[in-house]
């Protein structure tokens, strides 16, 4: 991104000069992830595509692994992004804030090349830090969690201690107290134990109390600061609304920790347990529904950065159909039962983590371009508008047949394999033979055509948007 048409004028502040690195790896995971993606999915319709050489699993590692990284590193850069701003004061720490980018990226690069070109290793501690740790999402080897650990903590000190040195607003009070709930429990990951179930059991603390609960509150905060400065929506009503989805979103969250713990070996209790809360899990998601579409028909939609506010729009309906509604479908035990681990569960994972999550951080991408183009002009009649514009739609309808697709082959595995055949080996086999199922694949793989073609067009488009744009950007209400 650097060198692309930066206005030296307007200045940025160091954390946002910093965001923009963060960015620029970003999204270029972003364009690994989908690759990743594209590979393993051919895998399913043509199992020897690669065979011996870039394995599905290694591919569906490589795909998943690249996905939360990309995305840490968009919520990273978009709080540095907003921090200066809502602290009122240049960080703290940003010569080790810089440090760390470089260590980090680094780290990424080192990890990547091994899942690429080592793979696999015994059944040694050896592996364990030096290759891969075998678990999914995390399957960083211990080497690199220990690294992380410490750029989480030195992340955690700029944003803490600027705060503290400046004024803590809401947002920022809110935003702190979610980073050390992050950054701890990314720890119970950490764990070995060769009981299985027992590793599971605090796996699950990092995927499910990440996504269902702090990232959710990271991504509340980032709306709310968006909303901000995208419409100059007031900050009393943002912040009221954020209060409100916190306190629902872990008073749900927590325990719907146990949406995982049907099939695991841990106690029956789970199933009350897990099924209750977690069914109350959609609930903030519909308040941020109404929040983000209540305060964009407040302003009429005008806003002064069309681009941002269509992605934070797509968030609140994303995160509300792919987590409320993909998650509540199986989060009964009863319905668990027979889709637990079907591509009904994959389906539910795009949906949710594009929804929630990818739209968010693209929304900052835009936040960020603007002042980095030098403030220009982003509402209707933005010059090349016809990119960005293609860009959302090309990702959503390739998300949307993705996710189709998938929740076919889903229903049909649920229903030959659990429901008719009882969950046996046959079972597993008849379904994953079947037609339908074979047709759903198929169809994933299309809607991957589209989904990367769009990827390419928002890459193009934010190398571009705004470049030729001489007019400044719309004024929107002050705070
Ligand atoms: C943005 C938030 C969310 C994200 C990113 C997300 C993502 C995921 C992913 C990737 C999996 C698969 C994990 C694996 O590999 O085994 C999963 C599983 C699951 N999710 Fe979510 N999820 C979210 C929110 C929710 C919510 C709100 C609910 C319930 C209302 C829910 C219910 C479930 C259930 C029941 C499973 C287990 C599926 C199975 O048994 O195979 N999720 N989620
Ligand atoms: C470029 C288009 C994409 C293609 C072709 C694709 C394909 C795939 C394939 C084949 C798998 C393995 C499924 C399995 O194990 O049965 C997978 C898993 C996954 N992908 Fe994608 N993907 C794409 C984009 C994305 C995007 C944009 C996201 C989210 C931002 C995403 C999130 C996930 C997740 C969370 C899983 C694990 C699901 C689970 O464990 O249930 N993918 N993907
Ligand atoms: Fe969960």
């Amino acid at each position: 991104m650097a060198a692309s048409g930066h206005s030296p004028a307007i200045t940025m502040n160091g954390g946002q000069k910093l965001a923009m690195k963060y960015f620029t790896v970003a999204i270029a995971l972003f364009g690994a992830q989908c690759l990743f993606g594209m590979l393993a999915g051919i895998q399913y319709l043509h199992p020897d595509f690669l065979f011996g050489i870039l394995d599905f699993s290694i591919n569906r590692m490589l795909h998943i692994n690249a996905m939360i990284v990309w995305l840490l590193f968009g919520f990273i850069g978009s709080v540095y992004w907003l921090l200066e701003d809502e602290a009122g004061v240049p960080i703290v720490g940003l010569p080790l804030a810089k440090l760390i980018f470089w260590v980090f990226t680094l780290a990424v690069v080192v990890v990547v090349l091994v899942f690429l070109l080592v793979q696999i290793g015994p059944g040694k501690q050896s592996t364990i830090w030096l290759i891969t740790e075998g678990r999914e999402y995390i399957e960083a080897p211990r080497w690199a969690d220990i690294g992380i650990v410490v750029c989480v903590l030195a992340f955690f000190y700029n944003v803490a201690a600027t705060f503290a040195r400046g004024r803590f607003t809401h947002i920022g009070g809110v935003l702190v107290m979610d980073l050390v709930a992050l950054a701890g429990i990314y720890l119970a990951g950490m764990f070995y134990t060769p009981n299985i179930s027992m590793d599971q059991h605090w796996w699950w603390w990092v995927i499910h109390l990440w996504v269902e609960a702090t990232w959710e509150v990271l991504v509340g905060c980032l709306m709310a600061y968006g909303l901000i400065k995208t419409m100059g929506v007031r900050r009393q009503i943002v912040e009221t609304w954020l209060y409100i989805e916190v306190a629902l979103m872990f008073g749900s969250g927590i325990l719907g920790l146990g949406h995982h713990y049907f099939w695991i070996g841990t106690p029956e209790y789970w199933f009350t347990i897990g099924g209750f809360f977690s069914a109350l899990e959609p609930i903030p998601l519909v308040a941020m529904v109404v929040h983000a579409v209540f305060d964009a028909g407040h302003h009429k939609l005008k806003s002064a950065n069309n681009p941002a506010l269509a992605w934070i729009i797509a968030q609140a309906f994303g995160n509300f159909f792919g987590a409320g509604v993909w998650g509540f479908m199986h989060t009964l035990p009863q319905i668990n039962l027979y889709t637990h681990g079907t591509q009904w569960t994959a389906s539910h994972g795009h949906l949710a983590f594009f929804g929630a999550y990818a739209t968010m951080v693209i929304a900052f991408l835009y936040i960020a371009l603007q002042k980095w183009r030098g403030n220009v002009w982003m509402g209707g009649n933005l010059v090349g508008a016809w990119k960005w514009k293609w860009a959302i739609f090309l990702l959503h309808a390739g998300m949307i047949t993705m996710v189709m697709a998938m929740l076919i082959s889903g229903y049909e595995q649920s229903q030959i394999e659990r429901a008719i055949e009882g969950s046996t080996w046959m079972g597993y086999f008849a379904a994953q033979g079947h037609r339908w199922f074979l047709q759903g694949m198929y169809w994933r793989q299309i809607g991957g055509w589209v989904f990367s073609a769009g990827f390419v067009l928002l890459a193009w488009d934010l190398l571009t948007i705004g470049k030729r744009e001489t007019r400044s950007a719309l004024q929107v209400p002050g705070e």
